[in-house]
């Protein structure tokens, strides 16, 4: 298994393409993807203004670690480009997406609000942004 980076936006839609999530995924600042023999098995990007953070680990792939890896480079990657925070939402309505939860809690992102089954969450690389949660 290797893990690569990339922010390149022509070897994002080339490698990503016909991944899940593939249109999420190409419209990103940059990428950090593990592959197996070539074969993209697990994607997290970095996109929009608010530096959300979707990943997506393979079914074959999944409960591997390969997801906190994923994220937990994106984490290392962003702190470097000097970003003040990634931001995300961890479950929905019908499901509370127990699997990430597990991950952004033992990677120490913080919690801000519940509403129901979805958690917004904050990796906060500056002091001003530990005061929302
Ligand atoms: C969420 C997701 C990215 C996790 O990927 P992953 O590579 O399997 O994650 P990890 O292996 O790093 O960690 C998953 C943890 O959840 C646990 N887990 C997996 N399925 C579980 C289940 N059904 N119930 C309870 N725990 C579960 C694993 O055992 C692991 O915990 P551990 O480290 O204590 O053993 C993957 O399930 C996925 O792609 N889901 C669909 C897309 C999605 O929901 N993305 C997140 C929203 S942005």
């Amino acid at each position: 298994m290797i893990i690569v980076y990339t922010e390149d936006k022509n070897e994002i839609d080339r490698v990503l393409r016909g991944f899940p999530w593939w249109e999420t995924f190409r419209k990103s600042k940059f990428c950090v993807i593990a592959k197996e023999n070539e074969k993209v098995v697990g994607v997290c990007c970095i996109r929009s203004a608010l530096n959300i953070f979707p990943t997506y680990v393979i079914k074959e792939y999944r409960g591997l670690g390969i997801a906190k890896m994923l994220i937990g480079n994106t984490i290392i990657i962003a702190g470097k480009k000097n970003y003040s925070f990634l931001i995300g939402t961890v479950g929905w309505e019908k499901d509370p997406n127990i699997p990430m939860r597990k991950v952004v809690r033992k990677l120490r992102f913080r919690k801000v609000v519940d509403c129901g089954n979805e958690t917004l969450i904050i990796w906060p690389f500056k002091e001003q942004w530990v005061s929302l949660c």
